[in-house]
């Protein structure tokens, strides 16, 4: 095929520019989990590691919570659920992209305490108890935009680019909120990545591999879902530039939406109200901070049962003041999730059945995830492989995000890593509707991306059309109960216009050519469309272009002309490269616009994101200032506690001993006046007013202040003043004395007489200046305001010694040799270069 070597070439072009690109700017790698957040930050110079929160974790509880007006991000904000049970947001990945009535929204309310409303869009909502409703795409905004702060204080510079990791089974709408969030929250999206495939480059960064792939499993247990990646490693070679790199490849996918950390903290939380109901006969499922309290208590169970057999559960004052305690055993723990048993391995199997390949062409399954400590999951794997095949290799917390780090940095090319590529796969059937030409009623579907179809690939479909018409993307299958299976519509417009002009010019038979595009985020959309048409040219330099093959075989995006089956484009990386330039040259081909419409639910219009950017800045201009109203009131207050002190301190203090008795009462009244201000209106004042009246008592105390500031550094400046007087002297006296001998055995000297006098001079105006003001400070009384200021001593101290240095420095000056005088010690130093001119008036002039 001709245009693949074109491709290839154009491939090559934009790889090779993207290498010289180098905007230094930071990544941050989030893996964004339902119940954990952990992040990590690429930025030239600073060490590669998981960012750390605050309180220094490594890994941040996903919630966010408002106590009241302040608003609360990980574990404060998980922690404060049993207080403010309607206020405190967690397991919001549940929500991604999920529409109000799907089933995971019902599944959600099981485990959350949060109320939650239908948006315009149809999708889901959570509100405070104040009736403020929060999209989930803002609230996960919010934990972006709260980790891109922490990862702008360790970088010292705006992070604006990150890369999310998502899981596999991700839909298109589930993969439209997470960018929507990452858009609210003022970042760039890289890339999404598929978490599986994270722990595999993760995996693959410090391992060597052979030509011949190795098949790995990673058993990723979350906590909303458990799900297995099939991945082959291999070494490969650049074909062109003969480097080598690893490659990756997922082969297949299996998952389980229900089954994860999360349903084992359910069915643990049961047992804990079904112990309370029977011991307490009271509904405490009617009581939401009761409920909160039950579900961390379950969390906290559960980590005891991973270790021991049973576990004492306590909660005081759980609900309806009863101090609830009760004994699990983790053997009545296993029994109520023992229809997840099965379940925990499946994924597995589901993975290598899509990769067409079993287990014993497996070396490794690579457990992560937080829930894969659970002692049941890993029994459960370990009976479905064999204990030999387990491997506990990888940092089960922290693997995704600096796999997704490592990815995001080849992708952005900036940073020397180990050369991985990866090549990740769809799992779920993508079709193709359209209404069929004739009769135009009977639709027609096509499986234009099927199941494992690569990221990156490009599917051609070509049609023939006189009229504008629209293609459907959906999801032949339910993705998940609720979903719906329509993505998107591209209309196809400008058809008729396009037929007519290729059709007058002569071709035959044109046809519109639209493809479908995976992207390497795993998007699909429609990309591009033409019209094509073969054109017969019957001009001469038409019949002799044809003669020489220049006429008509423009590079054709597909030789045949099928209306159903799509064609496999070679896959791509770039999006630039569409060979759009020879296309668009081509004279047999139009490019044609595409509408895209949701008909179901889409991502967020424009607007809406704008929206909600506007709503989170400001939400945190009103925390700032409200922070900084905070900080001008506790330091005015803490200002008027000193005052106070200051002025009561009694009178052997320099405070009073160095004010008057009518300052002081002037100050006095004001710091009354002032406390009673703070008092009445304290908490309704600005902070601009809390500053003022800060600054008006500051400027009645500056002058004492000053005072026995000056007292205390008085004598050191004096001393230092007194130095360099000293120090002036003594060289004045030296210096006349070797000019005196210079002159007399007829050799240049360093400085002349009137430099000597005009150092004198300036010595003396010093002398006098200090010891005026020194007699004067003598009479002057502590509580009056000094006669000379310090300051200004050190000023001119420093410029009598600048001066002094200035002539001490000199240099012998250069004395030019005549040849008969002999024995001049100072001969040799004739080749040394002379001062500036200017700096003085040479000596030599005057032999
Ligand atoms: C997988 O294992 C089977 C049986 O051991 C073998 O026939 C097959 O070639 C293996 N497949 C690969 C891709 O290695
Ligand atoms: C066809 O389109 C081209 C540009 O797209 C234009 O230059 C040309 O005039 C058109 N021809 C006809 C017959 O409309
Ligand atoms: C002045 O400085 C010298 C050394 O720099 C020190 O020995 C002397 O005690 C100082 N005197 C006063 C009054 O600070
Ligand atoms: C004066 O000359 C003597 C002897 O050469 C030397 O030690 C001294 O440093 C000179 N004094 C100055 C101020 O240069
Ligand atoms: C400056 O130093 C000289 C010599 O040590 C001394 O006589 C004079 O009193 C000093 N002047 C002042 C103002 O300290």
């Amino acid at each position: 095929m001709p245009h693949f070597s074109l491709r290839q070439a154009v491939t090559f072009f934009v790889l090779f520019a993207a290498i010289f690109e180098s905007s230094l700017a930071s990544i941050l790698a989030v893996d964004y989990g339902s119940d954990w957040i952990k992040a990590s930050l690429m930025k030239p110079g600073v060490p590669f590691d998981v960012l750390l929160n605050k309180d220094s974790k490594r890994k941040i509880q996903s919630s966010v919570a408002w106590k009241k007006d302040e608003r609360l991000f990980g574990s404060d904000a998980a922690n404060i659920a049993s207080r403010f049970p309607e206020d405190s947001f967690s397991s919001l990945k549940y929500l991604q992209g999920a529409p109000f009535n799907s089933d995971i929204v019902t599944y959600f309310t099981s485990i959350s305490t949060a109320q939650i409303a239908e948006t315009d869009r149809k999708t889901v909502a959570l509100k405070q108890s104040d009736g403020t409703e929060w999209s989930t795409e803002e609230l996960t905004a919010m934990q972006l935009s709260y980790i891109k702060k922490l990862a702008e204080e360790l970088a010292g510079e705006p992070v604006n680019e990150v890369i999310v990791t998502v899981p596999p089974y991700f839909s298109q709408l589930e993969r439209d909120s997470i960018t929507d969030a990452i858009e609210i929250a003022g970042l760039r999206t890289l890339a999404l990545v598929n978490d599986g495939t994270a722990v595999a480059v993760n995996y693959a960064m410090t391992r060597t591999f052979s030509s011949t792939p190795e098949y790995h499993v990673i058993y990723d247990a979350g906590a909303s879902s458990t799900r297995a990646t099939v991945v082959s490693f291999a070494a490969a070679e650049d074909p062109k530039t003969k480097a080598s790199y690893t490659q990756i490849n997922v082969l297949g996918v299996g998952h389980d939406r229900n089954t994860g950390g999360t349903e084992l903290d359910l069915r643990l939380r049961d047992i804990l109200i079904d112990s309370f109901m029977s011991k307490h006969r009271r509904d405490i499922r009617k009581d939401k901070r009761g409920m909160a309290k039950l579900w961390k208590e379950a969390g906290r169970v559960k980590a005891i049962l991973s270790a021991n057999s049973d576990a004492t559960s306590t909660v005081e004052s759980v609900a309806f003041d009863v101090d609830f305690k009760t004994k699990v055993t983790r053997s009545e723990f296993e029994n109520a999730c023992k229809d997840l048993h099965s379940r925990f391995a499946k994924p597995i199997y589901d993975a290598l059945a899509n990769a067409e390949l079993s287990l014993p062409n497996i070396s490794s399954v690579i457990l992560t995830g937080g829930n894969s400590r659970t002692p049941m999951v890993q029994a459960a794997v370990k009976a479905a492989v064999g204990d030999d095949r387990i491997a506990l290799n990888v940092n089960a917390d922290e693997s995704a995000v600096l796999g997704a780090a490592l990815y995001g940095a080849s992708l952005s090319r900036q940073f020397k890593t180990k050369d991985i590529r990866v090549t990740d796969v769809l799992i779920h059937d993508i079709q193709a509707s359209y209404l069929a030409s004739n009769p135009g009623t009977r639709t027609i579907h096509t499986a234009v991306l099927p199941a494992g179809s690569k990221h990156g690939a490009r599917k051609t479909l070509t049609f023939k059309r006189k009229e504008d018409f629209s293609v459907v993307l959906n999801y032949p299958n339910e993705v998940m109960s609720g979903f719906p299976r329509e993505i998107l519509e591209a209309k196809i417009v400008g058809i008729p216009e396009a037929i007519d002009n290729l059709t007058e010019r002569g071709a035959i038979d044109p046809v519109i050519k639209a493809t479908v595009v995976l992207s390497e985020s795993g998007f699909v959309s429609v990309g591009d469309a033409i019209a094509y048409g073969e054109i017969k040219d019957d001009s001469i330099t038409g019949k002799l272009k044809g003669l020489f093959g220049g006429g008509g075989d423009q590079v054709p995006l597909e030789t045949d002309v099928d209306e159903a089956a799509p064609k496999d484009e070679k896959m791509e990386k770039d999006k630039k490269d569409k060979a759009k330039k020879p296309l668009g040259k081509d004279q047999s081909t139009i490019p044609l616009e595409i509408e895209i419409v949701y008909n179901s639910q889409g991502p967020l219009s424009l607007v809406a994101k704008r929206a909600a950017r506007e709503r989170l800045r400001a939400l945190d201009n009103m925390e700032m200032s409200k922070q900084l109203r905070e900080e001008a009131h506790n330091t005015l207050e803490g200002y008027l506690y000193k005052l106070r002190d200051l002025l009561n301190d009694g009178p052997e203090t320099p405070f009073t001993k160095c004010s008057q008795p009518s300052e002081r009462q002037t100050l006095s009244n004001k710091l009354s006046e002032t406390i009673e201000w703070l008092h009445d209106e304290g908490d309704t004042a600005d902070t601009l007013q809390l500053w003022e009246k800060r600054s008006v008592l500051e400027n009645l105390e500056k002058p004492i202040v000053h005072r026995y500031k000056e007292i205390e550094s008085f004598p050191q400046a004096l001393n230092n003043s007194q130095k360099w007087n000293w120090s002036t002297r003594l060289f004045l006296s030296q210096a006349r004395e070797n000019i005196t001998a210079d002159a007399i055995a007829g050799v240049p000297s360093k400085w002349t007489s009137q430099e000597l006098d005009a150092l004198e001079k300036a010595l003396k105006e010093h002398e006098s200046w200090l010891h005026d003001g020194v007699e004067r400070q003598k009479k002057t009384k502590m509580n009056e305001d000094p006669a000379i200021d310090t300051q200004e001593m050190q000023q001119r101290a420093k410029t009598l010694e600048q001066h002094l240095q200035r002539l001490v420095r000199r240099k012998v000056p250069k004395f030019k040799k005549t040849p008969a005088k002999s024995g001049d010690a100072s001969g040799s130093s004739s080749t040394e270069p002379t001062e500036a001119p200017g700096d003085r008036q040479p000596g030599h002039d005057e032999l």
